[in-house]
């Protein structure tokens, strides 16, 4: 056996023991992707090897949260991909509109910039009063500063600028106030938000929405995982409900692509049958 055959052995088994010991499922996440993480948690977690790591983990539950955030990717902005959001805007917010009530569930929220802009955009089309928002991830720290709302001052100015991409009616200086090198975002804009615990890989339906948005989370799972998160959002829409993905996301090779219609294909926006 090699040293790459090894190393892949080490990963199954600490996979396993994560999932045995602890239930955080990563046993369908894209192995090359994980392969990567993992030799940087290595470093940071000062562990020389996988099986070194494995041990630790099995008796030390307070490294659970380190691990969890290592292998994880927090990467999000302000109104990231703003072609998604203008399609949002002119393609499904005027048939949200002939809703009485509107759920949105925002999966893999991160930090929560994705909800926040959601939250902007449904202010200014007048949605947000009869909204509600549920935002989910899997890593408590993340879902602890989305809640917050506290960003960098730093990057609000191309924050701005994707606003404005994204068909803004205002300015994004609007809905928040700076301090520092901090700005904050106005906290009545998540006063209708859950933001809450919940794992695509082992988590059932919570909820009945009519727009799921869950970007750049697929990417890093394997088919058969893509598949069951897929299958989540279509049982948890509306029938006409709507679905938006990330921009290297796709419902084409599910085994759910007939369930759905394609609004934009380039901006991945779909709608349940
Ligand atoms: C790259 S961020 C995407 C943030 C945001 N949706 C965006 O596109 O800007 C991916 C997020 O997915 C979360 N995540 C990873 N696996 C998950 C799972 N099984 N269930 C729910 N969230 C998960 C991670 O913790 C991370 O916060």
């Amino acid at each position: 056996m090699d040293d790459e055959a090894i190393f892949e052995l080490e990963l199954e088994l600490l996979l396993e023991a994560l999932y045995r010991r602890y239930q955080y499922d990563f046993r369908h996440y894209s192995r090359a992707f994980l392969q990567r993480r993992l030799v940087q948690a290595l470093a940071t977690l000062e562990c020389a090897t996988l099986s070194q790591l494995q041990e630790r983990l099995l008796r030390e539950p307070r490294l659970l949260p380190r691990v969890l955030e290592a292998i994880t990717v927090p990467t999000t902005e302000l109104f990231r991909d703003p072609g998604y959001f203008r399609v949002l805007r002119q393609e499904v917010v005027p048939l949200l509109r002939t809703y009485p009530s509107l759920k949105v569930w925002v999966a893999g929220c991160s930090t929560g910039e994705e909800v926040w802009s959601l939250a902007i955009l449904l202010k200014e089309e007048g949605l947000h009063d009869k909204a509600i928002i549920y935002a989910t991830d899997i890593i408590q720290s993340r879902l602890q500063k989305a809640k917050r709302g506290i960003y960098r001052s730093g990057a609000m100015r191309a924050a701005s600028r994707s606003y404005r991409d994204a068909g803004g009616k205002g300015s994004l200086s609007d809905y928040y106030s700076a301090a520092y090198d901090a700005v904050r975002l106005d906290p009545s804009l998540v006063s209708n938000v859950v933001f809450s615990d919940h794992n695509l890989a082992t988590d059932a339906v919570f909820a009945e929405v009519h727009l799921v948005s869950c970007r750049n989370v697929l990417i890093y799972f394997d088919r058969k995982l893509q598949d069951r998160a897929i299958g989540l959002f279509r049982d948890s829409l509306v029938r006409l409900g709507f679905l938006g993905l990330g921009s290297k996301e796709t419902i084409n090779f599910s085994r759910h692509k007939e369930d759905f219609d394609v609004v934009s294909q380039e901006e991945r926006v779909y709608r349940r049958r």
